[in-house]
């Protein structure tokens, strides 16, 4: 936790300019206020690859994306902030339906702040077609845009990080020791970490709908290329 420091008696007042670091909100710009609405309504599950900051990666993601193939900013803005708008843990038996739910809730908010009912479907097509397990196909720009946003954050060195946390949170292991990668069983990544490239990450990269975001996704996959070669290295079992 951040204590902000005292100024000094020399210092102008502190509400000119404010102390303390900018809100999570100062982040979306240029919708901060949409961000300072919405924010404050998202349920905090105690899930650190499924926090604020994962959402302000995502907007970061979606704005990289939408400076070369263009779409709706405020839609694009609604979407990221509510995509995941309804926790559901990866092993839940509702993990199909999650994006289906937070779409549902999405609706809800959206009408309560006023908006309209073509851009609040706009925003609820964009998240119940964003996630991996749905398996919605995206029909509109801004749904093409955050779902290659959101599987940008799930592969590269956040892709990895994100693996490790939530595999700790499972309680998996982070790799069978008798077979590091699975060469002689099937993978399992409910119980091996390492195991979770194999049977998801690594085909991510060819399956992103944008053209910048195929790029964005290759670096990103190239990056998880090279950690799994010295991972397997460190292991004693180089591929
Ligand atoms: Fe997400």
């Amino acid at each position: 936790m951040t204590t902000p420091l005292s100024p000094p008696a020399s210092l102008p007042p502190a509400s000119f300019p404010p102390a303390g670091l900018p809100p999570a909100s100062a982040r979306f710009a240029p919708y901060e206020p949409l961000a300072s609405l919405l924010l404050p309504m998202l349920p905090d599950a105690g899930d650190g690859s499924h926090d604020v900051a994962h959402l302000q990666r995502v907007w970061s993601n979606v704005l990289a994306i939408a400076a070369e193939e263009g779409g709706d900013r405020e839609v694009l803005a609604a979407s990221c902030l509510l995509h995941d708008c309804v926790a559901v843990e990866k092993n839940s038996p509702l993990r199909a339906q999650a994006s289906r739910l937070a779409a549902e809730r999405a609706g809800a908010i959206l009408a309560g702040l006023g908006w309209t009912g073509p851009r609040t479907a706009a925003v609820q097509h964009a998240v119940e077609a964003h996630s991996f397990s749905a398996g919605i196909p995206p029909r509109s720009l801004e749904a093409e845009i955050l779902q290659d946003a959101d599987r940008l954050d799930a592969i590269g060195a956040l892709g990895i990080a994100r693996c490790f946390y939530t595999a700790g949170r499972m309680g998996s292991a982070l790799y069978d020791a008798a077979d590091p990668h699975a060469e002689r069983r099937g993978t399992d990544d409910a119980r091996f970490a390492l195991d979770h490239f194999q049977a998801k990450l690594l085909h991510l990269a060819g399956s992103f709908r944008t053209a910048a975001g195929r790029r964005l996704a290759m670096l990103r996959h190239q990056r998880m290329q090279r950690f799994l070669a010295e991972m397997a290295d460190e292991i004693g079992q180089p591929r």
